[in-house]
């Protein structure tokens, strides 16, 4: 895991079926960081704690909703969390308290990256979650893209902060 300052931050989105609010993370995520010109110092990347929709591209509604504010999530594939992602990412961002709880079920106990929710990094959020939006209506892929551009200017600012 790199230390502070070198040339390079893992950060992994964690939600339950990485096909609506993790990939969402991933892709804005992945827009601001390469528009601000950070692309180099950060590998990003994203996974569910449930293998449901293992291989499977993200739900059409995020991606939808995605591409209305110019993200991409089209190369986007689904995968499970696994042992290694503690040894590859120095920051583990959960999108609720449950996977949280799965992820530090999960973390070796040696673990000395950041394990966190990504709204912590949102000003004004911190301990909040990013809605489960599966089982809604479209309005709630809406909210999740609010809820993680927020996120993501904080994460960003962080990133500029302590990696560069
Ligand atoms: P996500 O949303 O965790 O944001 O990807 C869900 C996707 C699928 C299911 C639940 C949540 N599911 O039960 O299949």
């Amino acid at each position: 895991m790199p230390e502070q300052g070198s040339a390079s931050v893992g950060i992994l989105f964690v939600c339950l079926g990485n096909i609506c609010r993790s990939p969402t993370a991933h892709g804005v995520f992945q827009h601001k960081i390469n528009l601000a010109g950070f692309g180099h110092l950060v590998s990003i990347d994203s996974c569910g704690t449930g293998d449901w929709h293992a291989g499977k591209p993200p739900d059409a509604r995020a991606s939808a909703a995605a591409a209305l504010r110019g993200y991409d999530l089209s190369k986007l594939r689904a995968r499970q969390v696994t042992a290694r992602d503690f040894d590859q990412f120095d920051i583990i961002l959960a999108m609720d308290e449950s996977n949280l709880e799965d992820l530090q079920g999960l973390a070796p106990a040696d673990y000395r990256g950041q394990l966190a929710l990504l709204l912590d990094f949102a000003p004004g959020l911190s301990g909040r979650a990013v809605p489960d939006p599966y089982y809604g209506g479209e309005h709630g892929f809406d909210e999740v893209l609010d809820l993680v551009e927020a996120a993501s200017d904080g994460l960003l600012e962080v990133v500029a902060r302590e990696h560069r």
